[in-house]
Parts: C-alpha cells; structure tokens; sequence
C-alpha cells in the first residue's frame, strides 16, 4: 500500500488544483474576449501566456508535485493553456479582420473626386502652334526675327512697296498713333506710326539689318481696324517667312510651302498657288493647302462631304511670292544678285480649321474652359 506523499507544500498544491486552474483560464479568456483591439490583445497576451502569467507559474509548479499527480495536473495546466492559446489566436484574428474591414472604409479612396483643386494653367494653343511653326522653320536653318508692334508706317508701307494712295493705308484698315502730344485724327494719320498691320516689316527689318543670305521666320502680334465677330479680330497673331539667296525660285517657295504643311499636318499633302497682287511680291499667290482631313477627296467624291474644307478639298492659308525687287533696292539688296521669296498666314485661321473651332472668339477671349483641353501640346 502507498501512503500518500505528504513531501510537498500544500500551498504549492494549491495552485495546481482543478478549480483554480479552470479559474485561471477562465480568467484568461473573459480577458481575451474582452480586448476591444490589437494593442489590448497584446497585453492580455503577455499578462496571460507570458512566463510571470498565473498559468505559467502554475506550469512550473508541476515540478514540485508527487509523481503520481503530476500527469494529471500537467494534462490539466496544458489542456488550459491551449485553450488560452486558441482563444487568443481567434480573438487576434477577429480584431484583425475588423481592423482590416475599418481601415478599408477609413481609407477609401473617391476616384471621381476632382484631383487637382488648383488647376495648373494651360499653354494658349496659340501659342503652341506658332512655337511648332517656328520649330519646322529653324530645323531648317531659319532665325526667328521679332520687331515692334508700334512701327514706323516706313517699315510697314512705304518699304514694302505700298504707294502712299494705297487704301491699305487708310485709317479703316490700319490704326494710326496719335504723336504723344496729343492732337486731332489728322494728326494721327500723319503721325507716320501705326499698330503693324502684318509681320513684314520685320522682313524689311531683317534684311537691313543683315547681309544676304537672309532666312528668317517672323511671328507675331498684328492690328488691323476689323470689327470682332466670329471670323475676325482687331488683334491676331501671324507667321511670315521670308528667303533671300542668290537663285532662289518659286520652285524654292513650292517646296518650302509643302515641307511646312507636311511638317505640320502628317503626310504627303501638298500646296497650290492661285495668282494674286501684293505690292511687296511680283508674282503673287495665294496659297492652298490639301484638306488634312478629307485630303482631297470631298471635291471629286459627293458621298464623302468634308467640313474641314467644306467639301472644297484645298483649305486657304494666306499669301505668297518671289518678293519684289524694289522691296530689296529698298533694303539695300542688289536685285541682280540676289531673289528671294515670301510667305504669310494668320495663326487664328489656322487653329480654326485644325482643331475645328468655329468661333474665332473663343480662341481670343482667353476663357481657361477653351485652353485647358490643348493642355501643353496640340
Ligand atoms: N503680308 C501679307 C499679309 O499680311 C501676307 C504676305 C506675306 C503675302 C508675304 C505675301 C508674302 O496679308
């Protein structure tokens, strides 16, 4: 018969018994279902899985008992403190779907919210286009010359081979500068200043300026007395050209006019010239570009109406020529040595009918709602 060991402290034993063990992991759990978050759950985990944890402490104590009680009471601290174990497991990972499910809601994204409150600005597409304009020029060896906007009626008349009767030169077509003292219309239409009327005084400016040969690209701001309507502007922005070499010919201007309209519309679209009198060319032209966008064919092909080029297959750009040799006896180039040629258009014109906008206004007017869409690039 084995007499019950009696060796070991009772208080000891105490620890170990059934009720406290169950009192210990019911503790443990009421705590665990208790913690209202991660961080909660963290603490609930040290206080009771940790080494200092009543369950902890009462696993070491299993050393201390008889043989005879120590699978029973280890099976009992063990049994507990899996139930501990999962119970946490469980609650960490409820907390974490909640936390996942909150931090989903909390950080949601609106797509259709506006991104930006602050709008950035956009190039004016005028703007851009006279700059891919200059650009077809310089990659070609052309300068980009500027000049005034107030200028001499010399510069803009006179050198340009305009005779003093021209109705170019009356007060409904161009705005004259009062001289600063003031003074009456007459006085202004005398002054000899005026609001440039076209860019081809910087032509004349350019040529005086340099010995030949001269290539120069001229864009810029001009004036002239019309009213603003749909189609027109007091105020509009051009592009001129001017050559000058020895033998240049109007096959040089044929070409140059065809590489532009290729540079800037794609393709292999090509230009026409219809006779026409400027004072400053001998000969003239207006100049035609193919339609970029029916290339033609709206004219010979009814079932393909175009209003690019209102089914007429050639869109007008504006005005050339071989420029006349008393403009360059004007500028001090010698006429027997040296020719060259010309040509002009309007940028306004030209946006228009690229981008298919119908209202001159809406180019001029500067409403952010038009730019924006160009962004920085047409
Ligand atoms: N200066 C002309 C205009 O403003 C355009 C042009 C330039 C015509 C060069 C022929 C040659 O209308």
């Amino acid at each position: 018969m084995s007499a019950p060991n009696k060796s070991y402290d009772p208080v000891e034993v105490e620890a170990l018994k059934p009720e406290e063990i169950e009192r210990m992991r019911d503790e443990a759990l009421a705590a665990i279902a208790a913690a209202a978050g991660l961080e909660e759950l963290r603490e609930v985990k040290v206080a009771h899985t940790g080494d200092r944890s009543p369950l902890a402490l009462a696993n070491r104590e299993i050393g201390a008992l008889p043989p005879q009680a120590k699978a029973e009471a280890g099976k009992r601290v063990g049994q507990a403190r899996g139930a501990v174990n999962k119970a946490l497991a469980g609650r960490q990972a409820e907390l974490e779907a909640e936390r996942d499910a909150r931090v989903l809601v909390e950080e949601a994204v609106d797509v259709t919210l506006p991104y930006d409150r602050v709008p950035a600005g956009a190039r004016h597409p005028l703007t851009t286009l006279s700059d891919r304009i200059e650009d077809v020029f310089v990659a070609m060896g052309y300068e980009v010359a500027e000049g005034p906007e107030i200028e001499a009626e010399w510069f803009n008349f006179d050198a340009l081979n305009f005779p003093p009767d021209h109705p170019a030169r009356e007060m409904q077509d161009t705005f004259f500068v009062k001289p600063l003292s003031g003074g009456s219309e007459t006085d202004a239409a005398e002054s000899g200043v005026v609001l440039r009327t076209h860019t081809s005084p910087v032509q004349i400016r350019s040529m005086i300026d340099r010995e030949p040969p001269v290539y120069v690209i001229c864009p810029g701001r001009v004036y002239r007395t019309d009213e603003l309507d749909a189609t027109h502007t007091p105020v509009f922005a051009q592009v001129e050209l001017l050559a000058i070499d020895e033998g240049l010919t109007m096959a040089d201007l044929k070409g140059t006019l065809d590489h532009m309209v290729r540079a800037l519309f794609g393709g292999d679209l090509t230009t026409r010239l219809r006779p026409a009198y400027f004072p400053f060319t001998e000969p003239s032209a207006e100049m035609d570009m193919q339609c970029f966008a029916c290339r033609g064919e709206s004219a010979v092909n009814p079932d393909r109406p175009c209003r690019t080029c209102s089914s007429e297959g050639w869109i007008e750009l504006g005005g050339c020529g071989m420029v006349n040799p008393r403009v360059l006896t004007a500028c001090g180039v010698d006429p027997g040595r040296y020719s060259g040629f010309a040509f002009g258009f309007g940028i306004e014109r030209m946006l228009m009918f690229r981008h298919s906008i119908e209202d001159m206004r809406d180019i001029i007017e500067g409403d952010v709602r038009f730019t924006l869409p160009f962004g920085m690039e047409i």
